[in-house]
């Protein structure tokens, strides 16, 4: 049996955690395989409203089991709290979750090198959601990093000081003003480690896979991040720290690349980027400020306002091509009903030259991209049911996009509702 990937496409933030929970009716596993609690994915349902971090987007569904990759890294702090914050809802998780193993911990510690980084880095800071991401990751490579299986064996507290000691060094190194009570997110860090070894199975899962297959059982992959932030093909250095693409699929939960079946690639009907980094078709205008606000632009983990602009049709393409998309999903159309003319980038003008493809620095100076404009929608579409209802205009600008990226839209989204789905 084959296992699908659900993506993101842009920079984040497309609504995967929306769809996953759409989805996971039709799978037995939810798998995430990268990042950690930088992701913030957003669910709503009978009225609520929940932002899971670390925690799978199918957690909500009885009956489907929700598995944390090895490619994953773990805060156990925000887990703990995620985990409470189910609470409410009566979720056994001792049954529904894993964890693998092999998944590496963020220590108190990574998250304190992240801030002095991104301190040390001044106006050319990433705009990392500091959580300690690209620290863990650089353990991990380094072959420095604390595993989850770890905890089950009495030396990991040796360890875990020798690493916190070397990371004190690396944060003096830093030479940057940060003040912190090192023993008092030691405290927190090791009660939420008791909590989790307590309540939390941890398993192989790279075998819960292989098994899972053999039984004919079906598996959904769930990306965090973009395509976009990807540690390889991403605008770098303004990226994360893991491969977001599809191939992080087969390193962070051990997926052999042809038992990859469909690849869902979600993108919103516009774009939209948080944190620092080149961004071609940024709105710095009134339709910017105005999608910014009908859309709630701003960070499910952070806060922070996202930037907006109009859809970036050569990213999307590029992010397509990487991915092997199988499937797009198109969310937020709703956000653009009323405004009068739509723009779409289709080419970039590089040093002078017209091209189609993403070059390799989208920064401002080397990039200016050209739009072609649409008529746009002015109805309210977030009470349609069916796609022969959409206004004429959006069923033109979907079909401009399928020709363009050479692939189907099999879903659009109205609004952030799990009811506000539309397949197609
Ligand atoms: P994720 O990180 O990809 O899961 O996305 P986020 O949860 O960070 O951000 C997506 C935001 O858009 C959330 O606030 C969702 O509730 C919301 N959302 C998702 N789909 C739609 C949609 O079709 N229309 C509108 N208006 N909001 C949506
Ligand atoms: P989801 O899964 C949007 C961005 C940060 C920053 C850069 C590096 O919700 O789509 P990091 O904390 O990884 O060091 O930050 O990546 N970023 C995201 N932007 N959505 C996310 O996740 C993001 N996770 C990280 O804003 O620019
Ligand atoms: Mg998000």
């Amino acid at each position: 049996m084959g296992l699908d990937l659900l993506l993101g496409l842009q920079w984040g933030d497309e609504g995967k955690g929306k769809i996953v929970d759409v989805l996971t009716k039709n799978y037995d596993i939810i798998a995430r395989f990268q990042g950690g609690p930088n992701a913030g994915h957003t669910l709503k349902f009978d009225g609520i409203k929940h932002v899971l971090h670390t925690i799978p987007s199918g957690i909500f569904h009885q009956g489907s089991q929700n598995l944390i990759g090895n490619g994953v890294v773990i805060d156990p702090v925000i887990f703990q709290q995620e985990l409470e914050s189910l609470d409410k809802f009566e979720i056994d998780y001792n049954q529904s979750l894993l964890i693998s193993r092999k998944a590496h911990l963020i220590l108190p510690t990574h998250r304190l090198i992240d801030a002095a980084s991104e301190k040390a880095k001044g106006a050319k800071k990433i705009g990392s959601t500091l959580k300690g991401i690209g620290p863990t990751y650089m353990d991990k490579t380094g072959r420095n990093g604390i595993r989850v299986g770890d905890l089950e064996f009495p030396h990991w507290k040796k360890k875990y000081r020798d690493l916190a000691n070397k990371h004190e060094e690396l944060i003096r190194f830093y030479q940057v003003d940060l003040t912190y009570d090192l023993q008092a997110l030691e405290s927190d860090f090791f009660a939420a480690v008791d909590f989790i070894v307590d309540k939390i199975r941890f398993v192989d899962s790279e075998s819960v896979i292989a098994d899972a297959q053999a039984k004919q059982k079906k598996i959904l992959a769930e990306g965090a991040q973009g395509s976009l932030l990807d540690i390889d093909f991403g605008t770098y250095p303004f990226v994360t720290s893991s491969n977001t693409t599809a191939a992080g699929a087969c390193t962070g939960l051990g997926i052999a690349p042809n038992k990859i079946k469909d690849v869902f690639g979600i993108f919103k009907a516009y774009t939209t980027r948080v944190g620092s980094g080149p961004f071609p078709t940024e709105l710095f205008d009134e339709v910017g400020e105005r999608i910014a606000k009908v859309g709630h632009e701003f960070g499910a983990t952070t806060g922070r306002p996202r930037r907006c602009g109009w859809l970036d049709l050569v990213a999307l393409k590029y992010s397509v091509q990487i991915n092997g998309v199988t499937q797009l999903m198109m969310m937020k159309g709703d956000v653009l009903s009323g405004i009068e003319t739509l723009k779409i980038c289709t080419k970039y003008e590089y040093h002078g030259e017209l091209i189609s493809h993403l070059p390799f620095s989208l920064d401002k100076e080397h990039i200016n991209p050209k739009y072609i404009e649409m008529e746009g929608w002015q109805e309210d579409i977030t009470n349609c049911k069916s796609y022969d209802e959409l206004p004429c205009q959006l069923k033109e600008y979907v079909s401009f996009i399928e020709n363009f990226l050479e692939t189907p839209v099999g879903l659009v989204s109205v609004g952030p509702d799990r009811k506000q789905t539309i397949f197609r």
